[in-house]
């Protein structure tokens, strides 16, 4: 069961404003993806951590990574990232050696996610599970609408019951075999996969869910980085 981490941060960070690439950003002084990096290290099973850098970032990237040190057992590599979250996770999977066959997902957009939910995403592959996403319940209800343009009201289609929906996070874990194969048979342009489960999916393997954890969100919007500021305060108080 040897176990690697896959990092997608080849992203700009649209939704977060003006600035450097997302996973570059700073975090309690430290750049987000540092954070997430250490996250995915801090858990024993993971011997090597894949870091999808945007194309231009690579050796930058590297130069970070060696400066911030990881645990001895650790090995890291950096690969450049694609257009789409879906090409990026794509570029950093087909970089795995041959002796992997555990492979989390994790978003470098997650930084803080403790590592008692990514050892619990780990044990739940080990124990045979080929596809386990974190996940928890939703605080606010959910409405299916039709999209209309900017602007025009959009009406209601539908209210999907709550107590069945569950915000799904990262760190997802995969048989390897399994999520190279759902990757390989995606369509190429895949702004329609959002996470990695959901085309595991769509090949008819079974997902299942482990519990998530709060503190594992993703910084997306300016207001996301200041409850990370908080929380990382909180962890040093
Ligand atoms: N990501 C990636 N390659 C892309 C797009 C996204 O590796 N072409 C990564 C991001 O770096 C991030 C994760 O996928 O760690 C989740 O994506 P998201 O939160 O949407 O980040 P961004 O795409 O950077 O943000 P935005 O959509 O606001 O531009
Ligand atoms: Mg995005």
């Amino acid at each position: 069961f040897r176990t690697a981490a896959v990092i997608p941060a080849a992203g700009r960070g649209v939704r977060l404003g003006p600035g450097a690439p997302k996973a570059l950003r700073g975090l309690g002084g430290t750049p987000m993806l540092i954070h997430a990096v250490r996250a995915m290290a801090a858990s024993r099973a993971v011997r090597l951590v894949v870091v999808v850098a945007p194309p231009e970032g690579v050796t930058e990237v590297k130069n970070l990574i060696d400066t911030h040190a990881l645990p001895e057992r650790t090995d890291y590599l950096v690969v450049p990232g694609g257009a789409t979250r879906q090409e990026s996770v794509g570029l950093g999977v087909g970089a795995l050696p041959d002796d992997i066959s555990v492979v989390l997902v994790h978003d470098a957009a997650r930084p803080l996610v403790p590592v008692d939910t990514v050892d619990a995403v780990v044990e739940a592959v080990r124990d045979g599970a080929l596809a386990v996403v974190p996940a928890l319940p939703l605080a606010d209800t959910v409405k299916e609408v039709e999209p209309g343009a900017k602007g025009e009201q959009e009406p209601v289609v539908a209210t999907p019951e709550r107590a069945r929906l569950r915000a799904v996070q990262t760190p997802q874990g995969f048989d390897r075999d399994t999520l190279a194969r759902a990757h390989a048979e995606a369509a190429p342009d895949g702004e329609g996969a959002t996470d990695d489960a959901g085309m595991v999916e769509r090949l008819g393997v079974p997902v299942v869910v482990v519990p998530g954890h709060e503190e594992a969100f993703k910084v997306t919007r300016p207001l996301d980085l200041v409850l990370a500021e908080a929380v990382l305060a909180r962890r040093r108080a």
